[in-house]
């Protein structure tokens, strides 16, 4: 006895079958432009990001973690004033700035860019423009990463845009 069975199927059933899928796949599509559009994923990615960087006590004051913001370099400071957290790339060309205790300084070796760790503010070098800083709050025992704290200056700088 033969067990086989045999499917048979029609040039025009197949046709059909094709272009059935395809016309799911294509109102797909549409509609998920039209979910995007209406609920927009990174509208405001800024406002409601939280990350967590580090426990509070796993950076010593002096120290600093690096940690990824919005798809960027970035870096956490303790200061003897606090946590602080700046964009690491750098307003310059786009290299990646680290923090540097020997001299108090967030440093860019690419150019010796240096900022300031408590503002972000170009201390030397040819960094036009601060690095960006970032809102960040201490909650229980641990620091996590808000937002840009001027999301505004963060998309006026061509090495974050689409970051804010
Ligand atoms: S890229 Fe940082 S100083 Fe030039």
């Amino acid at each position: 006895m033969d067990d086989k069975i045999t499917l048979t199927i029609t040039r025009r059933k197949l046709t059909e079958v094709l272009i059935g899928l395809v016309a799911v796949f294509f109102a797909g599509g549409v509609l998920a432009t039209i979910l995007k559009y209406l609920w927009p994923a990174s509208a405001d990615k800024s406002s409601s990001s939280e990350v967590k960087i580090a426990s509070a006590d796993e950076v010593a004051t002096g120290d600093a973690k690096k940690f990824m913001f919005n798809g960027k370099a970035a870096v956490l400071l303790k200061t003897p004033a606090g946590f602080r957290a700046f964009g690491a790339v750098c307003t310059h060309l786009g290299c990646v700035a680290y923090w540097k205790p020997d001299e108090n300084i967030l440093f860019c070796p690419c150019h010796l860019g240096k900022f300031d760790p408590n503002t972000g503010a170009v201390i030397s070098g040819p960094p036009p423009s601060p690095l960006p800083a970032i809102d960040i709050i201490v909650k229980d025992g641990d620091v996590y990463a808000l937002k840009w704290k001027d999301p505004d200056y963060v998309k006026s700088i061509s090495f974050y845009a689409g970051a804010a």
